[in-house]
């Protein structure tokens, strides 16, 4: 099987995911049932990169490449851009229009789950607790005072749709919010703004695997900064325990949680959803359709926890993306 990697992607996460990509294309090339290839998907251009370095451009028609007289087409793409176009489901769109499978959710679960307001507002529908919260679009006339009456402070101004602490702020003051706000502008041109949930912060993947849908073991994350940020992702600010210290009737009820919202989003493949216990109850903070699968990401520790290599992970997206 021809398998291309699809990394890069348009938004400010493109570097993180020219990494995730790396780890996977690392990892499924020892598996000698498929041939591997990098399809780097950037704003300038798409095209399939070589271990020599060569760049051969992909034709957008068919999703192909022609690689020195060979064309090339894939049975499957594996889905590692974070961010537009590849976690909002542009590029799911694209690709099931070509009926080229992925190993990601389909176009419609992407935008939802990418978009993390109306995520929210799905989801709370549904039972699920989460933080309070304000909408604003771009060119919306802000009234700090009323937001800081909904939500509290300190509260988190957010780009709506972006990854890996892009566009957040934690804010403590009324008077530092439209800085926050453009600060998150220059990520999105809608901002959610939530209330702090005081508690431990958690992270639990889920998957298809086995024919099931399952929940890998829990990481609590303790970061030094004042919240999960950039820096405390992916440059060792953090403190990331897998599996959390957690009761055992916690972990199941954030394990299960996090199974239902899979299935309520009919999400697919590797997926990562945040919460936050607050009143010892798991409040959803939100979902990761395209998660980081760096050598720091979270979602590879919690496989390796669970036992399950990082060859036989990936090789599973393929196999339930090609069902
Ligand atoms: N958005 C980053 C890559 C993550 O969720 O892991
Ligand atoms: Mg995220």
């Amino acid at each position: 099987k021809n398998i291309a990697v699809a990394m890069g992607g348009y938004s400010s996460e493109a570097d993180i995911s020219l990494k995730s990509g790396e780890v996977v294309y690392k990892h499924l090339s020892s598996n000698p049932n498929f041939r591997v290839y990098k399809a780097h998907i950037l704003k300038k251009s798409w095209f399939v990169k070589m271990n020599s370095g060569k760049e051969f451009p992909i034709d957008k028609s068919n999703f192909s490449v022609n690689i020195e007289g060979e064309t090339i087409r894939f049975d499957c793409i594996f889905n590692t851009i974070h961010g537009t176009p590849g976690e909002d489901g542009l590029f799911q769109g694209y690709l099931q229009t070509l009926k080229i499978p992925q190993t990601a959710c389909d176009y419609y679960q992407a935008a939802l789950t990418f978009n993390k307001r109306d995520c929210i507002s799905v989801l709370k529908a549904h039972g699920i607790q989460t933080a309070k919260n304000v909408y604003i679009n771009k060119g919306d006339e802000v009234n700090p005072q009323a937001i800081v009456d909904h939500v509290g402070l300190p509260c988190f101004v957010k780009a709506n749709r972006a990854g890996s602490s892009y566009g957040i702020s934690k804010v403590k003051h009324r008077d530092d919010i439209l800085t926050a706000l453009e600060h998150s502008f220059k990520e999105d041109d809608e901002v959610i703004i939530e209330s702090f949930l005081d508690g431990r912060e958690v992270s639990v993947g889920v998957i298809n695997i086995d024919g099931e849908i399952k929940a890998l073991p829990v990481t609590e994350i303790i970061s030094e900064n004042e919240f999960f940020d950039f820096e405390a992702k992916y440059l060792g600010k953090s403190q990331e325990i897998t599996p959390a210290n957690l009761s055992r009737k916690q972990t199941e009820n954030v394990q299960n949680l996090a199974v239902k919202i899979f299935r309520l989003l009919k999400l697919k493949g590797l997926t990562r959803s945040e919460f936050i216990f607050h009143n010892n109850q798991p409040h959803f903070l939100e979902c990761n359709a395209c998660p980081g699968l760096t050598e720091a990401s979270i979602l590879p520790q919690q496989a390796k926890a669970a036992g399950i290599s990082l060859q036989d992970l990936f090789t599973n997206a393929v196999e339930v993306a090609l069902q």
